[in-house]
Order: C-alpha cells, then sequence, then structure tokens
C-alpha cells in the first residue's frame, strides 16, 4: 500500500486513540487503589461511580479503535510517562490528596486528546468522524469527573492542611458544575451515545454505516491519492468485517436461520476479497475500476439488506440482550485480531 500524507494522518490518529486507551487503563488502575486507599465512605462511593464509568468508557473506546480499522501501539513517550507516573500513584511518598491531582491532570489530558481526535477526523474524512462519534461519551464523561475530581481534591486538601472538613454545599456545587458542562461546552463533548453496551445489531450496523460514508467519499473525490486512501479504508474494513462476520455472527445464528440464505450470505462476502484484491490493482481513476466498484455498492447494499432485515431479526429472536452483547464483543475481539495482523502487530 503506497501511503499518501492522509494514509500518515489516518496512522497518526490511530496512535493517538491507541494513547487514549493507554491512559485510560491507567485510570481505572488509580481509581481502584483510591478505593482500597480511602475510608470516607463519601469518596469511595464517588470512586466506585466513576470507576464504573471508565470501565464502561474503555469497551466504548475499544469499540472506537476497531470502528476506526487502523491499528496502532500507544506512542513511546506515553508508555515512558505511564510507567513513571505508576510508580507514583502506588508508591507511598505522595499523599492521597497529591495523588488525586495528579489524577485530575490525567483526566484532563484525557479529555484534551478526545477532543483534538475530534476536531483531527474532521480534517482528514467523514469515515473517520463516523467511526469515532462514540468517543463523544467518553470525552463527556471525562469533562464530567474532571469537575467531581476537583471537588475531591478540595476536599482532600483542606483536610491534609489543616485536619478539617472544608466548608459545606461542596457536592451541590460539583453537580451544578456537571450540569452545567452539557451546555457550556458544546458538541465535542456531549454525550451522544446510549450508555448501555451495544449488542450485535448496533455493531454491524455502525460497520454497514462507515461502508456507505467510505462508498460516498470514494465517488466525490477526483484525487487520486485521497480515492486510494478511502479504497484502502474501504477494503480493510469490508476484509475485516467479513471476516468477523464469517467467524462470529454467521455461525451464532447456524440452525436458527434458512441454511441457504446464511450460505448466500457466505458466498456473496466470500467473493468480495478476490475482488477487492484485483481493484487494490487498478488504476483507481479508471472506468474499469469505477465500475468494479459501482458493482461491489450494489451487491454489498443488497447483502446489507438481507443482513439488516431476516439475519437481524434472527438473533434478536433467538437471544437475551446479554448474549447479543456478548456477540458483539466476541464480533469486535475478532475484528481488532485481523486489524492487528494487518498493521503487522
Ligand atoms: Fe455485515
Ligand atoms: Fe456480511
Amino acid at each position: 500500500m503506497v501511503a499518501t500524507m492522509d494514509d500518515t494522518k489516518r496512522l497518526a490518529i490511530a496512535m493517538k486513540l491507541a494513547d487514549i486507551k493507554a491512559v485510560q487503563e491507567f485510570l481505572i488502575a488509580n481509581e481502584q487503589r483510591f478505593i482500597s486507599a480511602t475510608t470516607d465512605s463519601e469518596l469511595v462511593k464517588r470512586f466506585q461511580d466513576m470507576l464504573k464509568d471508565d470501565q464502561k468508557n474503555l469497551g466504548i473506546l475499544d469499540t472506537v479503535i476497531v470502528q476506526y480499522g487502523v491499528q496502532s501501539e500507544p506512542k513511546e513517550t506515553i508508555t515512558e510517562m505511564v510507567k513513571k507516573l505508576d510508580e507514583m500513584m502506588s508508591g507511598s511518598e505522595l499523599t492521597l490528596f497529591e495523588k488525586v491531582f495528579q489524577h485530575e491532570l490525567l483526566k484532563h489530558q484525557q479529555v484534551m486528546s478526545g477532543i483534538v481526535i475530534h476536531k483531527a477526523a474532521q480534517k482528514v474524512g467523514a469515515d473517520i468522524e463516523a467511526a469515532i462519534a462514540p468517543l463523544n461519551t467518553v470525552n463527556f464523561e471525562n469533562r464530567a469527573h474532571q469537575e467531581q475530581l476537583k471537588g475531591v481534591i478540595e476536599l482532600l486538601g483542606v483536610r491534609e492542611l489543616t485536619g478539617m472538613d472544608a466548608d459545606q454545599g461542596l457536592w451541590a456545587r460539583v453537580q451544578d458544575s456537571v450540569a452545567a458542562l452539557t451546555g457550556v461546552v458544546g458538541s465535542v463533548v456531549t454525550q451522544t451515545t446510549d450508555k448501555s453496551d451495544m449488542n450485535i445489531q448496533d455493531v454491524l450496523r455502525m460497520d454497514h454505516q462507515k461502508v456507505n460514508v467510505l462508498f460516498a467519499e470514494i465517488k466525490g473525490t477526483q484525487d487520486p491519492a485521497k480515492r486510494k486512501e478511502f479504497f484502502m479504508q474501504l477494503s480493510g474494513d469490508l476484509r475485516a468485517h467479513a471476516i468477523a462476520e464469517n467467524e462470529v455472527a454467521y455461525p451464532a445464528v447456524r440452525g436458527k436461520y434458512a441454511e441457504s440464505d446464511l450460505q448466500e450470505l457466505y458466498d456473496e462476502q466470500n467473493s468480495w476479497f478476490p475482488a477487492l484484491d484485483a481493484m487494490e490493482k487498478m488504476d483507481m481513476t479508471s472506468d474499469e475500476f469505477m465500475s468494479s466498484l459501482n458493482r461491489l455498492m450494489d451487491e454489498i447494499m443488497d447483502h446489507v439488506r438481507q443482513e439488516e432485515s431476516t439475519f437481524f431479526a434472527a438473533l434478536r429472536d433467538n437471544f437475551s440482550d446479554q448474549q447479543l452483547e456478548q456477540i458483539a464483543s466476541e464480533f469486535k475481539a475478532k475484528k481488532s485480531e485481523v486489524q492487528r495482523q494487518a498493521a503487522g502487530m
């Protein structure tokens, strides 16, 4: 694959997403330590709620990274930073107040990284914006956590300095600032997605929508480099999606969905692998390429219609919500594995 300027940008965004994930894992470890280091039940409750959000948000980050479709390791300096901070946060030199203070700075870093990715996506492609949309929830909650942590810092700081509790009314103020957030900080950190885990239909639908966006992007540009960039993204996304369906989503409905219909789905998408191989070698400004692209698009739209109607119904009718979420996790894990292999990881 020829690296264009925008491929480089896509990789840079992939690395930033990996950075956010590394920091998120560290935030979770910190909160677990805060809970065991605190006896104040009010604080324990605050940290527990935050931990619950952060664990859920780690799942959302995984979804975003798999949806984005380009995998990367975190930047070395981030891995180093986390390692050094981990020594400080698990050691006994810092007081709890000082540790929570560091934690709030990390939350700030996390929010800013989220906003930067959001803004960068607007510059590189609509498909990226579509893929990272759930990041809004993570950003919103991290921003809310920052407000809560300011309250915790005030309380712990006053206690450590004076041995006394700060004046009343602290948590009410924290709640007010969180409530004000939605109006103040604008769309970038607004909560947009459902808090519950996504089921397999949601995850598949998101993939299907992203493919639509990519087709529109490919057709919408005459620039050969951009066209190649979008097509290579489409090709990688389709392959990972089809492999994960072949190995996770389709086998799940065996015996619960007409065998001939299922076989049709397998056959259709397995024919796209050689088609994509051939198209990757074509001159992407040629008529040959454009007619192959239109044919592929028609086939995919037809295939997706079948999946989102009868195949989705077979899933819905035969599995509990929890089972559908479990299939979604396995599907994402499979896609992630395919993407990491493609990235040479
Ligand atoms: Fe699909
Ligand atoms: Fe499919």
